[in-house]
Parts: C-alpha cells; sequence; structure tokens
C-alpha cells in the first residue's frame, strides 16, 4: 500500500477503510472482510458506536498491531482538558489497543482548544503516534494551528469529485497538514455512480465510476477511506493501483468541482445548533 509521509515522519496508508454508519453487530464482519481482502488502516470515531467491532477484528485478524493503522475520533461530548484523556482510554481499550496510530477531533464546536492540548499530551506520552482534526475549514484550521504546540497533521474533510477542497487545501498545506477525504465516493449523491464523466472516463480504462474516483484522489495525493458493507466492493474499491488517469482525465474531472458541501455547512448558525443537540449522542466517558 502506498504511505504518506505525516509532518512528524509517521508513514500511514494512503488508503483505507471507513467503517461510518456500519452498525455496532455488523461492524466485526465488515472489518474482518476488509482487512482479508487487503486494507490495513481503519478508519472509526467514538461517534460511529463501533469501535469495539474495530478491535475484535483486528484482534482476531492475527495480523501483526504494527502492520495495522488505527483512526479513530473524539466526540464533542468528550471535549475539553482531563474528559480528552478519559475519552482516549475509552477508545484505547475498545479498540483492544494500547497506542491508536491517528487520533483526531472529530468536529470544530464545543472546546477544542482543551480537547487539542489533551491530544498533545497523549501524542507526546506514546498512546497517539499522530493527531489531527476533522471539519476544520481555514478558519478553525488556522486558528487552531497557531494557538497550538504541535500543528495537526491530519484534516479530515469531506473532499470528492465535487467538493475539491482546492482553496482549504492551500491552507492546509501551509500549516503542513495533510488531506484525508470523508466522502470519497459522495455517498452516491449526485448521481454519483453513473455520472456520465467518470462513467466515459471507466469505459476507457476498463474500471468502474467508483475505482476513477477514487484513483483520482489517490493521483490528487489525497488519504481515503471509502464505506462499503459488501466485500466485492470492499475489493473493488482496493484494485485501483493497476492504472492511471491521464492529464485529459485530470482535467475532465477538475470540471466537475462545485465548491460546495453536498453534506453540511460548517459555518451555519442552524447547523452548530444541531451539533449542540448532538453532544448527547456518546455518553462523556468517565
Ligand atoms: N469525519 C467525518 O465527519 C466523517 C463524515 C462522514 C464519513 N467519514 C468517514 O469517511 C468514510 C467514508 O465516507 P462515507 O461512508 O460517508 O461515504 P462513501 O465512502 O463516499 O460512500 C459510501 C456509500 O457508497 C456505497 N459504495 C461503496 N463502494 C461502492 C461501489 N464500489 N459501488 C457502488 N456503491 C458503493 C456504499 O454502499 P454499500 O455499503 O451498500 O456498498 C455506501 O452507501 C466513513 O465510513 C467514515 O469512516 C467521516
Amino acid at each position: 500500500m502506498q504511505t504518506i509521509k505525516l509532518s512528524n515522519g509517521v508513514e500511514m496508508p494512503q488508503m483505507g477503510y471507513g467503517v461510518y454508519q456500519i452498525p455496532p453487530e455488523e461492524c466485526e464482519r465488515c472489518v474482518s472482510d476488509a482487512l482479508n481482502v487487503g486494507y490495513r488502516m481503519i478508519d472509526t470515531a467514538q461517534a460511529y458506536w463501533n469501535e469495539e467491532g474495530v478491535g475484535r477484528a483486528w484482534k482476531k485478524s492475527g495480523i501483526r498491531r504494527e502492520d495495522i493503522f488505527l483512526v479513530t475520533k473524539v466526540w464533542i461530548s468528550n471535549y475539553g482538558e482531563g474528559q480528552t484523556m478519559k475519552s482516549i482510554e475509552e477508545s484505547l481499550r475498545k479498540l483492544q489497543t494500547d497506542y491508536i496510530d491517528l487520533m483526531l477531533l472529530h468536529q470544530p464546536f464545543c472546546d477544542r482548544y482543551g480537547a487539542y492540548r489533551d491530544l498533545e499530551k497523549a501524542y507526546k506520552s506514546g498512546k497517539l503516534r499522530a493527531i489531527g482534526v476533522s471539519n476544520f475549514y481555514p478558519d478553525h484550521l488556522v486558528d487552531l494551528a497557531a494557538n497550538m504546540e504541535i500543528a495537526p497533521m491530519v484534516n479530515q474533510v469531506e473532499t470528492h469529485v465535487f467538493n475539491q477542497q482546492l482553496e482549504a487545501r492551500k491552507y492546509m498545506d501551509e500549516i503542513g497538514t495533510r488531506i484525508m477525504s470523508w466522502g470519497p465516493l459522495a455517498e452516491g449523491k449526485n448521481n454519483f455512480f453513473h455520472y456520465p464523466t467518470l462513467a466515459g472516463i471507466g469505459a476507457k480504462h476498463n474500471k468502474s465510476v467508483a475505482q476513477v474516483a477514487l484513483r483520482w484522489l489517490i493521483q490528487s495525493g489525497v488519504i481515503i477511506i471509502p464505506k462499503s458493507s459488501r466485500k466485492e466492493r470492499m475489493a473493488e474499491n482496493l484494485n485501483i493501483f493497476d492504472f492511471e488517469l491521464d492529464a485529459d482525465d485530470m482535467s475532465a474531472i477538475a470540471m466537475l468541482d462545485e465548491k460546495r458541501s453536498l453534506f453540511i455547512d460548517h459555518h451555519d448558525g442552524q447547523m452548530a445548533k444541531q451539533f449542540m443537540d448532538w453532544r448527547s449522542l456518546v455518553k462523556p466517558a468517565q
């Protein structure tokens, strides 16, 4: 698997498997299938309620801990100095490991400074190999990086052919933050899996729309974690390292950028209020 070097020198697989919206009772089977077809990086979160399933699957796989890259995220109900540390301990227990490869702050709301200070402490003590954020757009990212000791190494944001994040990437590049895509297949929105431009490029290379879109992200230097509950699609999505998009393909896909989210506006006041309600999604760690 191709890797991307983070600012602290850690090599992270450029492609992994995401488990958002996979119910807790299905997660172990899905992650076992994903490891079986060759994924070695798993992306979960406290707010997906399935960290235990990830932990059971990698433990049973027989794969050495150092050959797996585990990513999880702190939910906003666990933000704040001391509280975030308790939640890191809880995630470690659920994932059945004594270190996490990459831990992110999931959202730019609530006490993100206190939370990030705990990430820094846990990083320094070796519980976390790398730290970063998710859904931090330039305003929040610049602010956090300027006020914390260690700049976020990764920022996981919605990134796909219809929302390419070119402007946000300029700020990430300045700070030394690597971009990681969530929703690399746009969760199928915008007629994604039948989109004519992508289907045409796919026909040329004998690849599916999903494979073209994921390959485009890989060639654009983005870390990706597509989700599928189906083993055959997990394998299909991983099978993108035997072809290359040419300059014409890349410019045709560049034209698809709508420069806006298909999901959520983190700057909208109503959405901020919604997040305050979503604090209760995860019980604070004890
Ligand atoms: N940080 C955040 O706020 C945030 C937000 C969202 C997601 N994420 C992370 O990013 C990961 C990926 O994003 P996502 O799950 O939202 O969406 P996604 O990977 O863009 O799309 C997943 C959807 O595409 C379908 N699919 C997958 N491969 C396919 C294929 N080859 N052909 C046809 N359909 C296919 C899946 O259906 P089936 O399962 O039925 O195959 C599922 O409905 C998540 O799992 C999570 O780890 C993070």
